[in-house]
């Protein structure tokens, strides 16, 4: 991953193979001309001030996910100014009067223009700690690129072809390296943006190489390294539990289920934050098997899970306050002779039976699992997420994921910290009246209900495995986790690591108990 350093060292006698820029359109007192942003200072005065006509010649407007490139001015050490877009100017364009995730956009931008460059600085306006963060997670999450596939690995001109090298290193101009604040911001980047980078790995490995088995093996070496305890409850493991939905799932596939428990513990802890994920590994729909045209990105279908993984672990390396536990529920949904059948009735871990009506709603009963016995524990709150519906994707589009809890306040809370963190998501209610669509003439609930409102029906379902009185939350991923589009922001094309930064974020708040 991209090297990152705060620098006090002034522009011109940088050694460095860019210098970034940030430039933004500006507010109504400029006529909405492009304004060179605060920290280019010393760029413009090379450039005798004239640095925003310089940009507007070369067509530059200062639009979000602009990226204009000329050459330095003389004198400087630098060969290329990179001027990258950050929208909008603010109304009070001092210092820091950017907005954090408007800082990270356009660091990951510019980090992805410099794919195959040594060495980067970045003046872009910083004001304080929170603008060293975003900027130092644009740079990391934007330099991301998944090429573990392209070339045979031996073959050095055939990775060449297949793309350019991310970005090595990036300096952050007017960052101070002896400010307490500003080394904890950087830390703090790091961690998280290795850990949702990772994240994104797992979501891209293709299918053939990561299956429940392998996933639970690299998450217990990496969850090793890291102080966290870790528990695999293989099949036969599963079966004594009576872990009904988990092995019902998985009996498809000729690679086994896994359930995963991570645990994390603070000496300082006050309260116990439980995360739940959904980590199937492929979903082909089982004999409800998915059409054509609905299979090819089902990779994705254990972003949950990995965002979990991630969360947890970057919550141990910054060192929270809180005991975080983790349950990555890992089946791969295939057809075969022993696969879960439509009419089926699965005993669950919890004790309820559930019909199973179709094959391809096989999150919930996995989830289902694995909410009951993170419930066991009494944690102050449980918080899933999931790649869950194809029905909130249509009621949310492919960047927002939808948020539904058994408590409105909670709700609001996880959609504010998503928010601060720069993810986008949306409340979602959880109708009452749409219960009653999952009754089942056989068993004591079926997996699925009315069409209308899908999303919510599986979140309703949800709700029956949480343990009675614990405040639960549930992330629908299945928008925002796999992006099938070009990059955009510090969004890779491919898995995005959705939800890694508002768990985090979770998890600080409930550390310093603004949360619960
Ligand atoms: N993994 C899918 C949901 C999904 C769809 C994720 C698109 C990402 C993109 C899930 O297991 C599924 O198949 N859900 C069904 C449920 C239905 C059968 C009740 C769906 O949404 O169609
Ligand atoms: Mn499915
Ligand atoms: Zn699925």
């Amino acid at each position: 991953m991209t090297a990152l350093t705060l620098s006090t060292a002034a522009a011109p006698g940088l050694r460095a193979d860019a210098i970034v820029i940030g430039v933004a359109k500006g507010a109504a007192s400029t006529s909405g001309g492009l304004v060179v942003a605060p920290g280019a200072e010393a760029v413009d005065k090379a450039y005798d001030g004239k640095l925003a006509g310089v940009l507007e010649t070369l067509g530059a407007s200062g639009a979000e996910g602009e990226v204009t490139k000329l050459p330095a001015p003389a004198g400087f050490k630098a060969p290329l100014v990179v001027a990258v877009g950050l929208g909008a100017e603010p109304e009070d364009p001092k210092d820091g009067a950017y907005d954090g995730e408007a800082l990270r956009k356009a660091a990951g931008v510019a980090a992805r223009a410099l794919a195959g460059s040594k060495k980067a600085a970045f003046a872009l306006p910083l004001g304080d700690a929170g603008d060293v963060g975003a900027v130092a997670e644009g740079v990391l999450l934007g330099a991301y690129a998944f090429d573990a596939y392209k070339g045979n690995g031996n073959n050095a001109q055939d990775k060449k072809k297949n793309g350019k090298a991310p970005l090595a290193e990036a300096a952050l101009l007017g960052g101070k390296p002896r400010d307490k604040e500003h080394k904890a911001a950087i830390e703090r980047a790091t961690a998280v943006s290795e850990e949702l980078n990772r994240a994104r790995d797992l979501i891209n490995t293709p299918p053939n190489d990561l299956n429940p088995e392998s996933f639970a093996a690299i998450v217990s070496a990496a969850a090793k390294e890291h102080g966290i305890k870790v528990q695999v409850l293989d099949e036969k493991a599963l079966t004594k539990g009576g872990y009904g939905g988990i092995l019902g799932v998985g009996s498809g596939s000729a690679a086994g289920p896994r359930l995963v428990k991570l645990t994390y513990t603070s000496s300082k802890a006050a309260k116990h934050l439980a995360f739940v994920g959904k980590g199937i590994t492929y979903d082909s729909g089982g004999i409800s098997l998915k059409p054509a045209g609905h299979n090819e990105t089902m990779k994705c279908d254990m972003s949950g899970a990995a965002a979990v993984f991630a969360a947890v672990v970057a919550a141990a390396r910054i060192g929270l306050d809180v005991n975080v536990t983790g349950w990555l529920a890992l089946a791969e949904n295939m057809p075969s002779g022993s696969a879960v059948r439509p009419g089926d009735v699965l005993r669950m871990y919890s004790g309820k039976t559930v019909e199973v009506l179709n094959t391809d709603a096989e999150g919930r009963l996995v989830l289902a699992d694995a909410l009951w016995a993170a419930s066991q524990e009494k944690p102050d709150a449980i918080v899933d997420v999931a790649t869950l519906t194809g029905a909130m994707v249509l009621a949310l589009g492919n960047r927002t994921f939808g948020v539904m809890a058994n408590d409105d306040a909670f709700r609001s809370a996880i959609v504010e910290a998503a928010e601060e963190v720069g993810e986008a998501s949306w409340p979602m209610p959880l109708p009452e009246h749409l219960r009653k669509g999952m009754d089942s003439p056989t068993a004591d609930i079926a997996n699925m209900g009315e069409r209308m409102g899908g999303g919510l029906v599986a979140g309703l379902f949800l709700r029956e495995f949480v343990g009675e009185g614990i405040t639960w939350g549930h992330l629908d991923i299945a928008g925002p986790a796999f992006n099938e589009g070009g990059p955009f922001g510090y969004t890779p094309k491919g898995g995005t690591g959705s939800a890694v930064r508002t768990l985090v974020r979770l998890a600080e708040l409930t550390a310093s108990g603004d949360l619960g």
